[in-house]
């Protein structure tokens, strides 16, 4: 069964080592999170990705790694100081602060209607620079990369001698001090965007952000994130951000979150270039733009078949990394029935299930909220079973599962026949796994076999191929530990290894092996793994 909710992912997310709360030891920070082992391995992988197909297969694109501080001209130019706001609310009754718009008028703490008037709260982080601590000696922490393009247009234009249309790719760190951080990686304070700034000749531009739209929806189908799970939203005018003339946000169906925006493709006009530019009333800007008197550039592009100065339309495909991530790992997960389980294993799960849900109803200690969540989740899983069964672990962890005193023994009848008979999967596509091979020896103690086994290892991660070795259980319990991580191959080095030189090599989704010679191994993985 693919994942019916975030926590399914989040829970294997943090078991698994793929993310962790930020500063844990010091009870975290809200809203701020950290990539493990494995979880940096699958970041490299879908940025690396879009990097090599936004820049390195294209003809048109340069890339470029701007500073996150930048002089705060910056932000009052770009608009930013003025307009990048949401609106805050306070509750009267509990104090706590919320996001206006996304509350419905009650407080989600204490369900108060008694809330002051939305005020604008600009999301910008502030540090200060330099040993001096005076109103004037702060910057922002950049919310978005792409202000960095456009200071640098000039720079590059002027480097490299492109011609229109052209891009400028830059993967980097935004900061946003969101009222309200949630839903783990989807809603952050610190998180990595991958933009593009593209510029185009005025008139071209509607044109081009079409072109976009479906390079950007063929990159996300590449990477595991089909068209079919992804809703074009053509955001009303109303809801613009002040530098767009047009935006398709891409709306991806998130597991529990529903569609929600993955991506957004703007058409920014000559909004950016223009108000960063001095003599601006010279280009006949179509934006409406700030006057600026603070420019030392004409942020222009000498036109030859017009022979005048004009200012490009920009067009911007905008992506997160950590919503890219939570996408790419929840059209990956996979809880699948490797052997059906017995009729009477299971009807023991189904009234132990039934007895914590009743225990759960009758439990007035739990708020409602948490009562009606458990129950919600737990009659959706016993609706659903057997294949639905290894979600009774991700129910346990659940906001007061702990408060149940018979959850212990559903566990105790499920755990066991989810060990046995399911797998919990992820079907990366092979480009983006973490790791791409594990080498497992038949015997740990064995010396051919491990010599082996780690020689393989070394050779096949020397090809660049990220390649682990263990040793540490008996290989159902290897592949297992491989398929939650989502590594497309495992290879056996067993005693006919030793004789004849082949080694078993395992497909995480159709679980068939093959015997393959150590020497062809290289070319084998590379065909499958593309
Ligand atoms: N330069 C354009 C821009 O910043 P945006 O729609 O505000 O546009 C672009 O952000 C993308 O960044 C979003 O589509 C989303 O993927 C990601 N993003 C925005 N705010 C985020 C947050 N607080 N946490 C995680 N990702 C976020």
């Amino acid at each position: 069964m693919p994942a019916t909710t975030l926590e399914q992912v989040v829970a294997l997310a943090k078991r698994r080592g793929f993310v962790f709360p930020s500063s844990e030891i010091y009870g975290g920070l809200q809203g701020v999170f950290d990539y493990g082992p494995l979880g940096v391995e699958l970041k490299n992988n879908i940025q690396s990705d879009w990097w090599r197909t936004n820049v390195y297969e294209r003809d048109d694109m340069e890339g470029l790694d701007a500073a996150i501080l930048m002089n705060r001209l910056v932000w009052k130019y770009s608009g930013h100081e003025e307009t990048f706001n949401d609106p805050l609310v306070d509750c009267r009754n509990c104090k706590s602060r919320w996001r206006a718009d996304h509350i419905k008028g009650k407080c989600p703490n204490c369900g108060s209607t008694d809330l002051t008037e939305p005020r604008p709260f600009n999301m910008m982080f502030k540090t200060q620079v330099g040993p001096v601590a005076d109103s004037d000696s702060f910057a922002y922490l950049r919310p978005e990369t792409a202000q960095g393009i456009f200071a640098n247009f000039a720079n590059v234009l002027a480097t490299t001698s492109r011609k229109l249309p052209f891009g400028v790719a830059q993967i980097g760190k935004g900061f946003r001090n969101e009222i309200n951080p949630r839903n783990f990686l989807f809603r952050v304070r610190e998180f990595d965007m991958m933009e593009i700034e593209y510029f185009v000749m005025p008139g071209t531009d509607e044109q081009w952000h079409e072109h976009w739209l479906e390079a950007r929806l063929s990159w996300w189908a590449g990477i595991g994130v089909p068209r079919d799970q992804i809703q074009v939203y053509d955001v009303p005018k109303a809801d613009l951000a002040h530098y767009s003339k047009r935006t398709y946000d891409l709306m991806y169906n998130y597991p529990t979150l529903g569609y929600q925006e993955i991506e957004g493709i703007a058409n920014r006009t000559d909004f950016d270039l223009g108000s960063h530019s001095r003599d601006q009333e010279k280009f006949g800007l179509t934006a409406k733009v700030i006057p600026n008197s603070d420019s030392l550039a004409r942020l222009t592009y000498f036109d030859q078949a017009s022979n005048r100065h004009i200012v490009p339309f920009v067009i911007e495909p905008s992506a997160g990394v950590g919503r890219c991530f939570l996408a790419v790992m929840s059209e990956a997960y996979d809880e699948q029935i490797v052997k059906a389980p017995p009729a009477d294993k299971v009807d023991a799960v189904a009234q132990a299930l039934q007895a914590f849900l009743k225990s759960v109803g009758r439990n007035e200690k739990l708020a409602a909220e948490t009562r009606d969540a458990l129950l919600e989740r737990g009659e959706a899983i016993a609706a659903a079973l057997p294949e639905a069964l290894p979600q009774i672990e991700t129910l346990l962890g659940m906001p007061g599962a702990d408060q149940i005193e018979v959850g212990k023994k559903l566990r105790g009848q499920a755990q066991p026949v989810a060990d046995e008979h399911f797998r919990t999967v992820l079907r990366f596509v092979p480009k983006i796994a973490p790791v791409k091979v594990a080498v497992f020896p038949l015997k740990r103690n064995h010396e051919g076999l491990v010599g082996t086994a780690k020689g393989i290892r070394k050779a096949l991660q020397k090809t660049g191929m990220r390649t682990v070795y263990d040793d540490t259980g008996a290989i159902g319990r290897l592949y297992r530990r491989q398929d939650e991580i989502g590594t497309p191959f495992c290879i056996t080095v067993d005693f006919q290894s030793l004789e004849d030189g082949t080694v078993t090599v395992r497909d995480r989704d159709t679980m068939a092996q093959e015997r393959v010679a150590s020497g062809e191994l290289e070319s084998y993985l590379r065909e499958k793994i593309g």
